[in-house]
């Protein structure tokens, strides 16, 4: 996340992830599922900008920069209020903030997006209102907010993370990924792609068996890339299907879901790949397509 000051405003841009790999676990007794995934960050960026407001007002105007993605909601449910109300009242300052919001990461794509933004509230709002909260205080904000804001807030290009997903230890990627991301017209919502898979509380997951963790330093390979929700996500939409099988179909190193989907991804081995991929599927009206790189 890179933050810059524009006058008495604070201007935010927050990356998308995907999931290299997920393991689900099994499910916990709180009705969440434990997870072991490798998250990396790419370069398509949410920005926010935050400005002087009148004592504790919080206001959201939210734009879309792609056709191809509606408006974001504005009001209590945006996961940028809840943030900013999160922090406001745990600080207790007066302080307000006007907030505008320009989206360029899809929702219900498992790519972070809102995740990502509410990451980006805490830390620029932290800073706007002068708070000094401590980085262990955001992160237990962060986890109040959702199981992926954690990744967001450090700015790691990549991670395994664990737990519900928000206990993240970087790594470091030996070389930078480059990704064909697809996202296709419908998208997925996260609960229901989970409770395809059916587990009980207490229950294990589906692959008893997992690789062992990367280490610190990684370099992405196609046969790390796997996903345990990707057969949940192919039997709820055949639009991921479609966009998984002809992915496949094009060769590239690896290809697979990200998070809960909607959205699919083709690791290439390189940039020429990448465009080549990239045409192909916007040959194929397979959905919004991306030539993305690893965050650094
Ligand atoms: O934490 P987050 O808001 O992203 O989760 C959305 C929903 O996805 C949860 O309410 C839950 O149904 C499901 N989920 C889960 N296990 C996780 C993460 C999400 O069951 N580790």
């Amino acid at each position: 996340m890179r933050l810059s000051r524009q006058g008495p405003s604070l201007f935010v841009q927050t990356p998308a992830k995907l999931n290299i790999f997920l393991d689900v676990v099994g499910r916990r007794q709180d009705g969440f599922h434990d997870l072991e995934t490798l998250m990396v960050s790419v370069g398509l960026y949410d920005s926010l900008r935050f400005s002087p407001a009148a004592d504790g007002q919080l206001t959201l105007k939210s734009h879309s920069l792609s056709l191809q993605i509606p408006p974001p909601p504005e009001g209590p449910r945006n996961l940028v209020l809840k943030a900013a109300r999160l922090l406001q009242q745990e600080s207790g300052t007066d302080r307000g903030a006007e907030i505008t919001l320009w989206k360029r990461i899809p929702s219900e794509a498992g790519m972070g997006g809102g995740s990502s933004d509410a990451a980006a509230t805490l830390v620029a709002l932290n800073e706007f209102w002068n708070l000094q909260m401590p980085a262990s205080q955001l992160h237990d904000l962060a986890a109040q907010l959702g199981s992926d804001v954690n990744f967001f807030l450090d700015s790691h290009p990549a991670a395994v993370c664990t737990g519900r997903g928000e206990m993240a230890t970087p790594l470091r990627l030996g070389k930078p990924g480059c990704f064909v991301v697809v996202k296709p017209a419908d998208g997925l919502s996260t609960p229901a792609v989970f409770s395809v898979l059916g587990l009980k509380p207490g229950e294990g997951g589906p692959s008893p068996s997992r690789d062992p963790l990367p280490e610190r330093l990684c370099r992405l390979r196609g046969e790390m890339i796997r996903n345990d929700l990707q057969t949940a996500a192919r039997s709820l939409s055949p639009a991921v299907e479609r966009c998984l099988d002809e992915l496949q179909r094009l060769h590239p190193a690896g290809t697979g879901l990200t998070g809960s989907g909607s959205a699919c991804f083709a690791l290439c081995r390189s940039v020429r790949e990448a465009r080549h991929v990239a045409g192909r599927c916007r040959q194929r009206r397979l959905g919004q397509v991306w030539v993305l790189m690893t965050g650094t």
